[in-house]
This record gives structure tokens, C-alpha cells and sequence, in this order.
């Protein structure tokens, strides 16, 4: 038997790092998605086969007879043990241990702040339930993903596995979420090309909270009431050009307090101001942040975004939102 499972990526509009400790995020899948496919093995063993997994970092470089190809194998590693602890998880919980393998292919580059990490796990998760005929709701399935990613990390909220799991747009609170409306968002992505570790990042604002708590956790409460008024924004009876006016101005101060926490960087900070030059009505960086991906919301130019993104030196990617988070994509007995 073989069973295909895909889960999307995700970026949150608001909320990361604050939702850390407590406070509320709002985010969305996005029409990338990570595949994976299930198979007993008749080895016994657990083997896992990484496809393409978009890790950033590969190079190429020529001499005069040889072609040598450098990538950063320990970005991939780190992703291969969200895919191990996945499977050990589902094993525990079905109570079966088989020979499987698992093999990868994926949309959603590594370590760029677009949920990778969480898209693997949910997908692997769904593909090894189908495969051992362990029934999960979506809602376990987010659970499970919230524990790897707990033993990987160290620290999670489980914002990511629970929107990979679920789909569409979410405003997320403590291990709880309730669906938003799903308005159309007119945005735009941009990517460094580098990536930041969600691990490392965490633990960055953890020590200057620490160190410093009178000053970083007022800046904690302040994102924590930014996405409370964004819901509110959204949920109101406004038209849509004040809508975005209003989640615009709030996405700059959400990422103003995130660089004052430490987690943006020139390359980051130089695709905000990029996009909000062209006419983008807010931009901030989207995950983790140290690399990875900003966000813009522009209404009506998102194709001069996408261009200001390119010429500071970034990647655009217009997306959608996704409705559907975990999808079982074929069985085959
Ligand atoms: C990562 O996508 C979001 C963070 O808030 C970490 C987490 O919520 O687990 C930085």
C-alpha cells in the first residue's frame, strides 16, 4: 500500500513571536504545498528520501574539467528530523512499528519562514496514519505536528502545524483557532534568498525578554493587541479599501516592533521599505524572521511590489490563499 498526503505553507499576518507566549497570531495557508509519499518496505527499517526539498544555499561552481555542488546539508538535516520525529509519533499512536518509506518533494523553500518545517511534518503525518489506518481529524493531526515540532525545537507555539493542518485563514490562540472570513488578500511575498533558524530566533527574544522584561515585555503585549485590533479590522463592517488602509498601518507597526526585538535584517528591512516605496499600503516580515520572507499588502500594485521586491534584491511570489490545509492525495492498495 502507498498513500500521497500534501500540506500547504503558511505565512502569519501577524502575531509571530508574540504568539510565543501566549498572545493571539492571525495567518493563512498559501497555495504552496510539500508532498509526501508513504510506503511499507519490506526492510523493516525507516528510510527517508528527500526529493527535492528546497534548501537555499546551492552552489555551483566550475574548474576547469569538474563541476562541484555545495548545498548547506544542515539545513536539510534539520528537516529530515521534523520527517523522523513525524513518524515515530504516528508509530507510538497507532501502536505498530513497520519498515516505511518516506519520500519528499516540496514547494515551500527550507528556512524561509513560510511554515517548511510544519508543512513536512503534517504531510508525513497524514501520510503514515493513512498508511498504518490510524484515523486522525485535522485537529490531531495539528496536535501530533505541534509535538514534533516541540521535540525538534524546543519551543513552538503550534501556530504552523495547526494552519498547515487546517487550512485557510486563521485567528489562533493558545492551542485554539477559529476560522476568519477568507477575504481576498491582495499580497505579494518577497524572499531574501537566506534563511533564519525559527530555533535560534525564539531563543533570541526568550534572552532579551529575560534580560530585559520591563522594556521587551510591553513590546510582546503591544503585538498581542495589534492582532486583536486586525481581527477586530476584519471582522468589521467596513469597505475593503479601509479595511486595507487600517491592516496596512497595523502590519508596519507590527514590523517595527519586530525589529526592535531583533528578529528582521538589512535584507529583510530593505524589501519592507522597497514595497512600501512602490505604493504597498504596510509590509512586514512574515515567520521567524533573520532572512527568510516579508509580506506586503497591495492593493492594486502588487505587480510594482513584486518589481520593487526583485530590484532590492529579493524574490517575489504572489500567492493565494489556500482553503484546504492536510489533503490525502492518492491511496493505492
Ligand atoms: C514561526 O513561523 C513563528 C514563530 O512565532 C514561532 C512559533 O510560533 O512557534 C516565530
Amino acid at each position: 500500500m502507498k498513500v500521497l498526503a500534501s500540506a500547504p505553507a503558511k505565512i502569519i499576518l501577524f502575531g509571530e513571536h508574540s504568539v510565543v507566549y501566549g498572545k493571539p497570531a492571525i495567518a493563512a495557508a498559501i497555495d504552496l504545498r510539500t508532498y509526501v509519499w508513504a510506503e511499507v518496505n519490506s526492510d523493516g527499517k525507516i528510510r527517508i528520501e528527500a526529493k527535492d526539498i528546497k534548501v537555499p544555499g546551492l552552489t555551483v561552481s566550475f574548474s576547469d574539467r569538474e563541476i562541484y555542488f555545495e548545498t548547506d546539508y544542515g539545513k536539510a538535516a534539520e528537516v529530515l528530523s521534523y520527517v523522523r520525529e513525524a513518524i515515530n509519533l504516528v508509530m507510538d499512536e497507532a501502536g505498530q512499528r513497520k519498515g516505511v518509506t518516506v519520500s519528499i518533494t516540496s514547494q515551500i523553500p527550507v528556512g524561509a519562514g513560510l511554515g517548511s518545517s510544519a508543512a513536512v511534518a503534517v504531510a508525513t503525518i497524514g501520510a503514515v496514519s493513512g498508511l498504518l489506518g490510524l484515523e486522525l481529524s485535522r485537529e490531531e493531526v495539528a496536535k501530533l505536528g505541534h509535538r514534533v515540532e516541540l521535540l525538534v525545537q524546543g519551543a513552538s507555539s503550534g501556530i504552523d502545524p495547526t494552519v498547515s493542518a487546517v487550512g485557510g485563514f486563521l485567528y489562533y490562540e493558545n492551542g485554539n483557532f477559529e476560522g476568519l472570513p477568507t477575504m481576498e488578500l491582495p499580497i505579494v511575498v518577497g524572499y531574501t534568498g537566506s534563511s533564519g533558524s525559527t530555533k535560534e530566533l525564539v531563543a533570541k527574544v526568550r534572552k532579551s525578554l529575560e534580560e530585559m522584561p520591563d522594556i521587551v515585555s510591553p513590546i510582546i503585549d503591544s503585538m498581542g493587541k495589534i492582532v486583536e485590533k486586525a481581527r477586530e479590522v476584519i471582522l468589521a463592517d467596513y469597505d475593503r479599501s479601509l479595511k486595507f488602509e487600517l491592516l496596512g498601518r497595523l502590519m508596519n507597526i507590527n514590523h517595527g516592533l519586530l525589529d526592535a526585538l531583533g528578529v528582521s535584517t538589512k535584507s529583510l528591512s530593505d524589501l519592507v521599505y522597497a514595497s512600501r516605496e512602490a505604493g504597498a499600503l504596510g509590509a512586514k516580515i512574515t515567520g521567524a524572521g533573520g532572512g527568510g520572507c516579508m509580506y506586503a499588502l497591495a492593493p492594486g500594485r502588487q505587480s510594482e511590489v513584486a518589481t520593487a521586491i526583485k530590484i532590492a534584491g529579493g524574490m517575489p511570489m504572489i500567492t493565494k490563499i489556500s482553503r484546504e490545509g492536510l489533503r490525502i492525495e492518492v491511496v493505492e492498495k
